[in-house]
């Protein structure tokens, strides 16, 4: 390659773990910023190594990215075990990189830095503001309702994604690269910083000058991810109103930690502490608007002791040492306590028979009127019996009903796509209705909104009581009391239970059948049976 010893004698060897690739315009700028990070390392004396890993563009990869979030995570930690390498920058963001990315190299346990992708420049059109994925939504629903016309339609495309870097709403990106931070695998401030701002670069060469140094002191991820710092990312999550796909990719990477983290612990922190980021979907603003006001380093100065903020971070030192200097400059876009955007639960974990290990909902993001209900159930059997009828006059829908979507768990969908913000039938959207309540085992996109009722478990492929749920059943939904029930006696549960017999198995070879054979439930955080615990595989002696 060129280099002789004194490129890389004595020196740390640094590896790049970068997921660009030319098909994810969230990461479309990581090709010149891995040279800003192999910058930083040749300034601090370390030698840097790129190596490439898969990319999981959100919006191009079927059936769904959530799949694959487990692939990545074991390509980051073969590629730094089988490498000769002492430390790593992994370079993600878009929404399944930043947990497997994490995960692989908790596995890994070498010293290792987040650079995250940061997000893209506020969306416009014909002077609005545009939102990744919620204004996709919306428009959608308008364009199926004929309130907008394809012209329109057509502006909003071209509008909504005007640089690179990921999704800027509160969407599952920007909660992970928010908890990335507040985990501690961040320069402090990192996960705020716009794609495109000058200030990204910066971070970038920081980031790769500070690996070096984790290298010598041997500061690992095992030292970071901590009981603590999990707690501190359970506390952001909900102070920055995040996507329920974070409660899904914290359970794996506590897993990995081998910290053990329950959907319970997720509902107590969702009580204690209210949603304070005013971003959209749940708020009004965006994620650049967010770094104007402060950023999350503001954010956690305004969480104050609700973070322990002795947790130690890659810089070595606490999490409150880099809060030193915050400040929040505008207290619209960052709450304060006194004055949230909503006062508790950004996701809320409800429990019941129709859920008996858990579901989630996120109430902050739904029409309030909806949070207490009690609806005749709508079910489809899969995601193209529900793509089938939907929209059809007959389908008898009213504003009360609860859709139901079986099968579109971990092995049912399979990988849990994002299908849970069902739409809703066209009959009623042309009527002004914009929400009801939905049901799945599915999970939704951090930037969706609306009535909906996640993860479902155990899901309806393997036996989970969603799978009982038949057309006309009453559904009873109580966020307040974290309840969700089938109000269906157990006699009729146990018939339907003894007619009832699981899916085909959809993949008979490949990575699909290794998927469906050792994935887990989403209350476990979806990892594969054989990755969950801390450290690598030993090492083979070779002799
Ligand atoms: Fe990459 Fe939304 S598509 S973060």
């Amino acid at each position: 390659m060129g280099r002789d010893e004194m490129d890389y004698q004595d020196k740390p060897v640094i590896a790049i773990v970068n997921t660009w690739s030319e098909i994810n315009p969230c990461h479309a700028h990581f090709r010149e910023r891995a040279e800003d990070v192999k910058r930083g390392i040749l300034q601090a004396g370390g030698f840097p190594i790129e190596l490439p890993a898969m990319s999981l563009s959100e919006t191009y990869v079927k059936p769904t990215t959530m799949m694959y979030r487990n692939m990545l995570a074991m390509e980051t930690e073969e590629i730094i075990r089988s490498h000769p390498v002492d430390g790593v920058v992994l370079m993600g963001g878009c929404d399944k990189t930043t947990p497997a990315l994490l995960m692989g190299a908790l596995s890994a346990d070498l010293p290792a830095i987040f650079v995250p992708a940061g997000p893209m420049l506020r969306g416009n059109t014909r002077g609005k503001v545009l939102g990744s994925g919620s204004d996709v939504w919306k428009y959608w629903a308008d364009l199926r309702a004929g309130v907008i016309g394809e012209e329109v339609w057509h502006d909003v495309e071209e509008g909504i994604a005007r640089s690179t870097g990921h999704c800027m709403t509160m969407g599952t990106a920007s909660t992970m690269t928010a908890i990335s931070e507040a985990l501690g695998f961040t320069l402090p401030g990192a996960s705020s910083i716009p794609a495109v701002d000058s200030n990204h670069i910066r971070m970038a060469a920081q980031s790769g000058r500070r690996v070096v140094e984790m290298v010598w002191e041997d500061l690992k991820p095992s030292d970071i991810a901590t009981p603590a710092a999990l707690r501190n990312a359970m506390v952001v999550d909900m102070a920055v109103g995040g996507s329920t796909n974070a409660i899904i990719h914290l359970l794996a990477i506590a897993g990995r930690a081998g910290v053990p983290l329950t959907l319970e612990n997720f509902g107590e922190v969702s009580r204690e502490v209210p949603v304070i980021a005013n971003i959209r979907p749940s708020g009004a603003y965006l994620m650049e608007d967010f770094y104007y006001a402060g950023g999350l380093r503001g954010l956690m100065n305004r969480l104050g002791d609700r973070l322990d903020l002795s947790c130690i971070t890659v810089t070595g030192k606490s999490l409150g040492d880099g809060l030193d200097g915050s400040d929040v400059y505008n207290d619209d876009v960052i709450r304060s306590l006194d004055d949230p955007v909503y006062s508790e639960g950004a996701t809320a974990v409800l429990f019941g028979n129709l859920a008996p290990n858990g579901c989630v909902i996120k109430p902050a993001a739904a029409e309030s009127r909806l949070l207490k209900h009690v609806g005749p159930a709508i079910v489809f059997r899969d995601y193209n019996d529900m793509a089938a009828r939907v929209d059809n006059p007959d389908l008898g829908a009213t504003p009360d009903s609860v859709l139901i979507l079986q099968n579109a768990g971990p092995i049912g969908g399979p990988g849990m796509p994002e299908w849970g913000q069902l739409p809703i039938p066209k009959p009623l959207l042309e009527q002004g209705i914009r929400d009801m309540v939905r049901i799945s085992d599915a999970r939704m996109s951090g930037t969706s909104y609306g009535t909906c009722v996640l993860h479902v478990a155990p899901e309806s492929a393997v036996g989970g009581p969603l799978g009982l749920v038949r057309d006309g059943d009453s559904i009873e939904l109580d966020v307040a009391e974290r309840r969700l029930n089938l109000l269906v006696d157990e006699t009729e549960l146990s018939r339907r239970r003894s007619t009832w017999s699981p899916p085909e198995p959809r993949y008979d070879r490949g990575f699909g059948a290794m998927y469906s054979q050792h994935i887990g439930q989403a209350d476990s955080g979806c990892d594969f049976d054989f990755l969950v615990g801390r450290g690598g595989a030993p090492e083979p002696e070779i002799h």
